[in-house]
Order: C-alpha cells, then structure tokens, then sequence
C-alpha cells in the first residue's frame, strides 16, 4: 500500500531538529508521494529546496492570505518574488499555493488578500498549473472569485477542506478536488460523514498540512505525513471502502490534479 500526502509543510521550524529524520520515517512508512506546500517566498524557497534533496517530494509556492504584507506596493515586490521561483518551471513544482482568502484570521485587508489570490491564480494560469486554495469563513468571496473574477484554468484543490456544505457543494460543482485532513478524525466535528459522502471518489485528496493538524488518535501531537493513514482510514469507514482502496484512489488522483507521471 502507497500513500501520498497532498499537503505538507516541511519548512516549518518545528522540523528543525529532525527534519531528515522524519521525513525518513515517513518514506519508510509508505507514503511515497508528497508536496511541500509554500505559503510564502522563504517557505516556497525552502520547499523548493527540499524538492531538489527528496525524490519523493514535489512543492508548490505561492503567498497565503495569512502571510501578505501590509501594503499594496510590498505585496507587489512579494510577488514578484514568487514569480521568480515559478519561472524557472522546476520540474517538481505541482501547483500554486497555498492562496487564498482568510478572514478568520485577517478581516482588516480583505481586498489585498482578494487582490493577492487573483493574481496567484493569473501566474497559475500563466504556468498551467493547478491551485492549492485555502478558504476559511469565506465561502462566498473565494467561489465569487473563483466563478466570476479569475478562473483557474487547470482547477486545483480545496485544501483542509472547511467543513461546510455550501463551499463543498460549489466547488464540486466548479470541478475542484476536495483534500481532507486532521479535523475530520476529531469527535467534535459533527458533519464530517455527511461532507465526505457529498465528495465523489474521483475527486477526493488527502493531506496532513503537517506539523498541524493532528489527526486522532495522536490530536496535539506535532504531525508528519505518517499520519495522513487515520485520514484514509477516516474515509474509508464513512465510503464502506477497504484503507486500500481509499490509499489506490487518492494516490491516482493526487497524481491526476498535480500532473505527475507514474
Ligand atoms: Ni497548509
């Protein structure tokens, strides 16, 4: 059984001490595929790097709406940077990401943060890439933009997927892939069984957006992409599926969204 985990971030700084270690153990423990997600130049710079020493990671770059700068013009100088890094159409870079919108966190620059996931989705565009979006209590603007304001050509990934039937609705319907991670494991989240019946098997990811995240039974815990099996695990239960199936199936469509050969 193989495994790949969509949605990583191994740059993090609580990898500091073992980051070779663990991503060992990882290799070693079936999962054999993953991405090293960016969220900002340093963390894109570094995934990259981390592409070029591991055969089995790929990365993607990108600034999320948690990591912009204060004002337009140093958002501009950002991406740019960003820009730089796509450029060189490393063959390992899979995806654009993570962008998007969040104002759970950050409500005072909503139209940076807009502003910041248009162009993202532009350069994807530009690269023919997919995206990798993240959208937390901002269901009505990220599918607004996504519908109306700047398609993504080659689609991508609701990334985490938010728990929330109206945003899982939409982005099936916009022909999206859905990546679910640690929350759906938890005992407090009341509709996960119904959210992951709603998502048809060929468009189903999973992730671990390691070091958070955790899923049970190791919730708390620092997570690495050993654990994105509770995730599979979690699926199959809820779809009456074997772990294997669930594992067979998401490896081919993490292959299919990032266009990676086999
Ligand atoms: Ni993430």
């Amino acid at each position: 059984m193989e495994f790949f985990d969509s949605h990583a971030h191994y740059n993090d700084e609580k990898f500091e001490i073992d980051r070779d270690e663990v991503i060992s153990s990882v290799k070693a423990e079936e999962i054999t595929r993953l991405v090293s997600v960016g969220y900002s130049v340093e963390a894109s710079k570094f995934a990259e790097k981390l592409s070029n020493k591991y055969e089995f990671i790929y990365y993607s770059c990108g600034i999320s709406p948690n990591d912009l700068p204060q004002t337009e013009d140093e958002l501009w100088k950002k991406l740019e940077e960003i820009k730089k890094i796509a450029n060189q159409k490393h063959k390992k870079l899979v995806a654009i990401g993570e962008i998007g919108l969040d104002y759970y966190w950050n409500k005072e620059n909503m139209n940076l943060q807009k502003l910041a996931f248009i162009e993202q989705i532009k350069l994807a565009n530009e690269l023919e890439l997919p995206i990798i979006i993240h959208s937390r209590e901002a269901v009505v603007d990220t599918i607004d933009i996504l519908k109306n304001k700047q398609e993504s050509i080659n689609k991508g990934i609701f990334h985490c997927c938010p728990l929330n039937r109206e945003l899982v609705k939409e982005a099936l319907k916009l022909g999206y892939y859905i990546s679910f991670a640690g929350p759906i494991t938890f005992k407090n989240s009341k509709n996960a069984d119904e959210i992951i019946k709603m998502v048809p098997l060929d468009r189903i990811l999973i992730e671990t957006d390691s070091p958070y995240l955790s899923p049970e039974p190791n919730r708390g815990k620092r997570n690495d992409s050993r654990n994105v099996k509770y995730i599979a695990q979690k699926i199959s239960q809820v779809k009456e599926m074997t772990l294997e199936e669930i594992a067979k199936i998401t490896y081919e469509n993490a292959n299919k969204v990032f266009k990676i050969e086999n």
